[in-house]
């Protein structure tokens, strides 16, 4: 190998990194969102079980896969078994994480071009829901406003990742996660003294049993799979960079916590302030572009707390993206022997020109569709709905039946022994998990999400 592999600076970096990777878009965009179509607390509910029964045991699985063997997902499963599949299981992994990269950097790349509009001033010109959506229509038709921002995106995130494990992802998690939470939790606080936030509070945490469906169950667990980063080898990846002497449970359900907590506080801050100012809640994937602008002008302080806000979203997309990146950069110098710096250089690059074409999208080339969907959309709905699913599915079953339970419990009780002698309990439920559990119902999911059932 060209070089010693890395290894943390700390457990503590480590989980920063890890929660850093899982708290993204999805959290303050997505979950807020979702939540508010589909019941409030009563999927709020739904979603913690699927969190505990099957985000958390594959998250284990992960992060145990790539501490046992030190590698990328595709060398972890070279290394344990050798099959050319279970190889190919690692390379479904390592393109998945290019193509999330390519077209979550555009939708990183508008949060960075809407700090820029916050401290400009320009959402007091728009200030009702239909000229504030129209704006961001006119700037996402505006093909160089995307792709610049892309583009800036992309060098954020490759400065990071080009300084490694320790100098780069670690510290600069170290840096951006507490800023995010400081920035969070005064948005909360502005969130709930706002007059009218009860209203929000309400909505987010009354249930309403009527609305859950079991459509909105399997939404509840897709989301449970892509908010903790699952998968696809990102957990895995990060993983690689742990010793033996690390619990990885302890570890796994800290990053679990972090990651849920954020995401029920980006729903405190965000329907608080939407209910205060009287704006709809249930308008889906446009809340934060098209509808938060015009909660802003209607508060005080809004002008402040609009760049806050939008700085929390680029900081949790740049700590997601990095992860997405370090899994096909770990792949070129563990099999490859590239050095890390020009696989950041090259792969960054490449990344950024496949997602030009999602940044098109909505603009110039926003009619030419396949199957009447996008570029972007495709990508999206690649990687979320196929590439996501089939991964994590092999994943449960590469641990559970290939490699097997024995051994990967041998493995796990390093660094939690503990753990073992205590609550055996718990290691039996994982086991239990996700042996059966998993499996079958990520197998629901990506069978609902192609549309083979209702
Ligand atoms: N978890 C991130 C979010 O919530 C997205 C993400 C980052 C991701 N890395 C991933 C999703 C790897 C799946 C796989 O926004």
């Amino acid at each position: 190998m060209a070089e010693k592999r890395e290894h943390w600076g700390s457990k503590f970096g480590f989980i920063l990194a890890a929660a850093g990777s899982a708290i993204g878009l999805g959290n303050i965009w997505k979950f807020p969102y979702i939540a508010g179509e589909n019941g409030g607390a009563a999927f709020v509910f739904i979603y913690l079980i699927c969190i505990a029964m099957i985000g958390l045991p594959v998250l284990i699985a992960e992060i145990l896969l790539g501490r046992t063997t030190q590698r990328n997902p595709v060398g972890a499963f070279n290394k344990l078994n050798g099959r050319p599949f279970w190889t190919m299981v690692g390379g479904i992994g390592v393109l998945a994480g290019f193509i999330i990269l390519s077209f979550y950097s555009v939708v990183a790349g508008w949060s960075i071009g809407y700090i820029v509009e916050a401290v400009k001033g320009t959402f007091y010109n728009y200030p009702d829901a239909a000229s504030a959506g129209e704006h961001f229509d006119a700037l996402v038709h505006n093909a160089w406003w995307v792709i610049g921002y892309h583009g800036l995106f992309f060098i954020l995130t490759m400065i990071v990742v080009y300084f490694g494990v320790k100098g780069g992802i670690e510290r600069g998690s170290k840096i951006m996660m507490p800023v995010l939470f400081v920035i969070l939790i005064i948005l909360v606080i502005r969130g709930v003294t706002l007059e009218g936030a009860d209203k929000g509070l309400t909505f987010l945490w009354n249930p309403d049993w009527s609305k859950i469906t079991s459509q909105s169950v399997l939404i509840a667990l897709g989301h449970a799979f892509f908010t903790l980063s699952l998968g696809m080898g990102a957990m895995m990846t990060y993983g690689s960079y742990l010793s033996e002497k690390d619990n990885i449970p302890a570890a796994a359900l800290e990053i679990v916590i972090l990651d849920t907590l954020i995401a029920l506080l980006a729903g405190v801050a965000i329907f608080t302030a939407v209910f205060a100012t009287a704006q709809d809640p249930a308008v889906g994937p446009g809340l934060i572009f098209r509808t938060l602008p015009v909660v802003f002008t209607k508060m005080p302080g809004g002008f402040l707390f609009a760049i806050l806000f939008f700085l929390l979203l680029t900081l949790a997309a740049l700590t997601s993206a990095i992860s997405l990146l370090e899994v096909v950069v770990a792949f070129f110098v563990d099999e490859m022997n590239w050095t890390r710096h020009r696989a950041v250089l090259v792969f960054g690059f490449i990344t950024f020109l496949l997602g030009v074409p999602s940044a098109l999208s909505f603009n110039l080339l926003a009619d030419y569709k396949l199957f009447d969907h996008t570029f972007f959309d495709v990508m999206d709905f690649l990687a979320s709905n196929i590439l996501l699913p089939v991964g994590g599915f092999f994943i449960s079953i590469f641990v559970a039946w290939v490699w097997g339970l024995d051994r990967a419990v041998v493995e796990l009780k390093k660094g939690a022994v503990n753990l073992f002698e205590k609550h055996a309990g718990i290691i039996r439920s994982w086991k239990w998990f996700l042996k059966y559990l998993s499996p079958v119902m990520i197998l629901i999911v990506f069978l609902y999400s192609i549309g083979l059932i209702k």
